[in-house]
């Protein structure tokens, strides 16, 4: 504590700065950017939103330029979350994207409670009443409770860390759960535990570990045999296509999870165009693609920008003026134009790589969507989707579909290829359209007439990593267009369209 008032000192040289600050609303526009351990890749997608942002020829879209001030902390105490918080303040930001961990939450959002400065955050949501944060990561809860439902599951284990604080998906589980905290262990800990639950004929799990401990479980199930046939393991994250799943899926194991990013969506496929282009030097993580807490990342850079337009349209002054920008002023003076921040951040209504993009009063995503997947003999496979209108809704699957060829006229074929012009490109304004429209090409003519020609449907699927797919000499994993076809990512029938 007394270091932090050391630090109110430096704070105060700023305050003559916002001083000066003009009514009209700012052809720069500040904020914050908060990132901790581990989050290179969100960061890669932070910066790249930005840029993207700021390089928009679409003076409408971009009336402003986008000036981030970032901290990337390496540990997330409350002391270097003060720091952090206070030094972007000063800065006159007008919010903040921030990451948080379980140590550093409650510093941040009672920060940005007390000084009225909104917090846009991809990191677990936080329960209570949350003003002046907004969480980008929707509730899991309502999506596994009709898993649960649907594989109607009695009894499970349920498998837990607490990097969430004390927030778990449990509350409302009045199931026969064995819920154990696997945070304290190590890899001999995790294969002694599944040993022990499976002498008790434990073979059902829900896993809700942060993805560095969920991996290390994986691979430690895999050591000890348990991800063959017989097991069924649900992943209660919402990236299911993050987690590498080869071993479990020659195993035979049933996995299931939920996807939140729709890598065959147009606005996901444009931005993969770029993030393959990205030097990895420059940019760390952008050799594979991103992950889904990157995509959120992104779209909090879309928020916040369409708040900060919607303002300005409204013409609603912004400035920090007489706002001298100390954090630690004794009472508080929060600034003034907060609450109209906040307000515009929460009736934000855009897509973007999650999908629709919209939030409740509390700042909690509402009206979104999830893919759900099981993990079958040849790769993932969608088997369904869960919104939280519809809840769970499951699609008929290509292998359920009746063999005979009459079939095949209602079949949806999927057409697999690369986006490489002049043979498969995004049409100008593919904004306007939806499914095949979007695209135009040669190839895309072609599978056009050869669907009319033999009387399918077909749908036309780019290949995320933009390859046509060659195999990993270590782990003997196809990529590319062809590890979409052999993990099965597209439908069994699926036509290739190799561009010459
Ligand atoms: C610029 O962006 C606005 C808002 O997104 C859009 O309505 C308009 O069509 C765009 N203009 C051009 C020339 O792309
Ligand atoms: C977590 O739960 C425990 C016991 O229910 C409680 O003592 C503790 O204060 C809680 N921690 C937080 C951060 O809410
Ligand atoms: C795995 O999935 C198959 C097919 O859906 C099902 O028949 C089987 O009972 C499942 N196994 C477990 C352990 O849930
Ligand atoms: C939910 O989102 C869709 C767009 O994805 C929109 O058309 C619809 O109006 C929204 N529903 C509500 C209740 O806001
Ligand atoms: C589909 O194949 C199964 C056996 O694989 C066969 O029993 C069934 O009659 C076939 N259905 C049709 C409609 O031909
Ligand atoms: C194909 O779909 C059409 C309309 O959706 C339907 O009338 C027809 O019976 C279907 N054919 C088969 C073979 O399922």
């Amino acid at each position: 504590m007394r270091i932090i008032i050391f630090s109110w000192h430096f704070l105060g040289l700023y305050s003559a700065l916002w001083g000066l600050a003009t009514g009209a609303f700012p052809s720069s526009v500040q904020i914050g950017g908060l990132f901790i351990r581990n989050t290179d890749q969100e960061y890669t997608a932070f910066r790249l939103a930005i840029f993207l942002h700021n390089t928009s020829p679409n003076a409408t879209e971009a009336p402003f330029n986008l000036v981030p001030h970032v901290d990337n902390i390496e540990t997330a105490n409350s002391f270097a979350v003060t720091n952090a918080f206070c030094s972007q303040y000063s800065r006159g930001v007008f919010a903040i994207f921030g990451l948080y961990d379980k140590r550093s939450v409650n510093t941040l959002t009672s920060f940005c409670g007390a000084l009225h400065i909104s917090l846009v955050t991809p990191s677990f949501p936080t329960e209570g009443e949350g003003q002046f944060t907004l969480q980008l990561r929707p509730s899991i809860r309502g999506a596994l409770l009709s898993l649960l439902d649907h594989y109607d599951w009695s009894r499970f284990v349920f498998l837990y860390d607490t990097d969430r604080g004390n927030y778990t998906v449990t509350h409302g589980l009045t199931r026969y759960v064995s819920a154990i905290c696997v945070e304290s262990f190590n890899e001999a800990a995790y294969r002694r535990l599944l040993e022990d639950l499976d002498r008790r004929q434990e073979r059902k799990y829900v896993i809700d570990l942060e993805p560095e401990r969920l991996q290390n479980i994986l691979e430690q199930a895999v050591s000890v045999g348990k991800h063959v046939k017989g097991y069924h393991y649900i992943i209660a994250n919402l990236g299911f296509k993050d987690i590498s799943l080869e071993r479990f899926m020659h195993g035979g194991a049933n996995v299931t999870g939920f996807q939140l990013v729709d890598f065959s969506r147009a606005i996901v496929i444009k931005l993969m165009q770029r993030w393959n282009k990205l030097d990895q030097r420059e940019y760390p993580g952008s050799e594979s693609p991103p992950k889904y807490t990157s995509s959120l990342t992104y779209d909090g850079v879309l928020v916040m920008a369409e708040a900060f337009r919607t303002l300005r349209r409204q013409k609603i002054d912004i400035s920090r003026r007489g706002n001298a920008g100390d954090c630690l002023a004794n009472p508080a003076a929060p600034w003034n134009q907060g609450i109209d921040m906040e307000r515009a951040l929460k009736q934000v209504r855009i897509q973007g790589l999650t999908g629709n993009i919209q939030f409740d009063h509390y700042g909690r995503r509402v009206n979104y969507t999830m893919d759900v997947f099981e993990l079958k003999s040849n790769g993932p496979r969608k088997i369904g989707y869960w919104n939280d209108i519809d809840k769970l809704v499951l699609v008929q699957t290509e292998s359920t579909l009746s063999n005979d060829s009459t079939a095949m006229e209602n079949r949806t074929v999927v057409v697999t290829t690369i986006m490489e012009g002049p043979y498969v490109m995004l049409k100008k304004n593919w904004e306007l359209y939806e499914g095949n429209d979007q695209f135009e090409g040669y190839c895309v003519d072609l599978a056009s007439e050869i669907a009319k020609h033999i009387g399918i449907k077909y749908k036309i699927s780019i290949v995320p990593d933009g390859k046509y797919g060659a195999r990993d000499p270590d782990t003997k994993i196809w990529n590319g267009m062809v590890g979409e076809l052999v993990y099965g990512v597209s439908l069994d029938r699926a036509l290739v369209l190799t561009v010459p």
